[in-house]
């Protein structure tokens, strides 16, 4: 593989990136704009300058053009999302090996293991958010076969990164991500041989840093991602009993899949990406030069009311954004809802998932990096 002309030190912000909206809760944010028709809007201060996009037809729009909407965006070496062209293909094609559909379903036995773990332990299921991470972490680690004493590090650096997204420091963000790179050199160096990370490490001719970068890929922010899905979706069904009790009742892969796609749509915790120009361009009624600072807002995309209205999992199925569209959208679809499904499926055979009022009847806070900050459900036995 080609040496990538980008720095190989740590980076300090997150890979498989999400919005760090200021302070606001993204959807809000975006309800606000699609209210006053605004498809696309430049937001920040001088010299950092981003072009907001919110329109669904303008983000499918750039997300479709990435001549002209390139994902050279960071300094730091991202594998494979900050490349383009040829570049981003060839990385692209490894990583869709290992993420293919007919691939995934291998590992369906060992998430619905870790299912069964999660949902038996009665008392890590009083916190859902604290289960939806560690089913989260424990899934990843039996997928790419790491050692089971990283559990309690990945969960630590689970919750300092999110703390991080919201304070934005620089330099801590910068030592937080080290001590991940250091986490990932580990797991390679331990992993079995047949393993999907030795597999990795060994047949493709990588540098350190290129496995790293395509680990931490993989891990670091989906992580999160995946456990803040498993909250979104508990919340969808709390909300609506009747498509719970559907997918008690035992749905089909498809029809879990659809559910979960427009859950995730109404109320997307990934909230978004970033492009830069490479040439002047007019989108969304706005007229930017080369080198604009750009964000593909998908969490407002998914909630333009000229595409989308109330629930309807088989209507906004084609024109759902939660995985993104073009030549980026996410490999990791399948593994996601593979996950996803394993957990529903074993906890829905034994909990009812309610709406949490708390004991004060205080309601839960929405998270400014997507999603809830805090617990919006609670599990209660069958
Ligand atoms: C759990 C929920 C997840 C959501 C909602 C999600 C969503 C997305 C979206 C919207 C993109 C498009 C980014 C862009 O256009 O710039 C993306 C890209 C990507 N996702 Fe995910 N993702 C999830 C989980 C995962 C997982 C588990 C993996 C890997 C194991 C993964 C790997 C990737 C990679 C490698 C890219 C970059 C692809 C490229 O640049 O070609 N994702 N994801």
């Amino acid at each position: 593989m080609t040496d990538h002309e980008r720095p190989r030190e740590p980076q300090n912000e997150p890979e498989h990136e999400c919005q760090r909206e200021p302070q606001q809760d993204p959807r809000e944010y975006a309800i606000a704009l699609h209210q006053d028709k605004v498809g696309a809007t430049l937001q920040g201060e001088d010299g950092e300058r981003e072009l907001v996009i919110v329109g669904h037809k303008e983000v499918v729009e750039a997300a479709q053009n990435p001549q002209v909407f390139s994902s050279a965006v960071s300094a730091h070496l991202q594998l494979p999302n900050g490349l383009d062209g040829q570049e981003h293909q060839r990385v692209r094609a490894l990583v869709d090996s290992y993420l293919a559909p007919e691939v995934v379903a291998e590992f369906a036995g060992k998430f619905a293991a870790v299912a069964d773990e999660v949902v038996a332990d009665g008392e890590l299921m009083q916190d859902p958010t604290r289960a939806a991470d560690v089913f989260a972490v424990r899934a990843m680690l039996r997928w790419l076969s790491w050692l089971a004493a990283l559990e309690a590090p990945l969960l630590d650096w689970m919750e300092r990164s999110e703390q991080l997204a919201a304070v934005k420091d620089r330099e801590l963000a910068a030592a937080v991500a080290q001590e991940y790179d250091q986490l990932v050199t580990q797991a390679v160096a331990a992993a079995p041989k047949g393993s999907v990370t030795h597999h990795l490490a060994h047949s493709h001719d990588l540098e350190h840093a290129e496995i790293v970068s395509i680990l931490r890929n993989w891990t670091a922010g989906d992580l999160r991602s995946l456990a803040k899905c498993i909250i979104v979706i508990a919340q969808g069904l709390a909300t609506r009993r009747e498509v719970q009790e559907r997918l008690r009742e035992g749905a089909s892969a498809e029809e879990f899949a659809a559910i979960a796609n427009e859950l995730l749509r109404m109320d997307d915790p990934f909230v978004s990406n970033r492009r830069i120009t490479t040439c002047p361009v007019s989108i969304g009624g706005q007229d930017v030069p080369a080198g604009q600072r750009v964000r593909l807002h998908w969490t407002g995309a998914n909630l333009d009311p000229s595409v989308f209205s109330g629930f309807d999992s088989q209507a906004h199925a084609d024109a759902n954004l939660v995985w993104g569209t073009g030549v980026h959208a996410c490999p990791g679809k399948e593994l996601s809802l593979r996950e996803l499904e394993a957990f529903f499926t074993r906890l829905l055979r034994d909990y009812e998932i309610e709406l949490q009022s708390g004991p004060s009847g205080r309601s839960a806070r929405r998270s400014p990096t997507g999603g809830w900050e805090t617990t919006p459900v609670h599990f209660a036995r069958l």
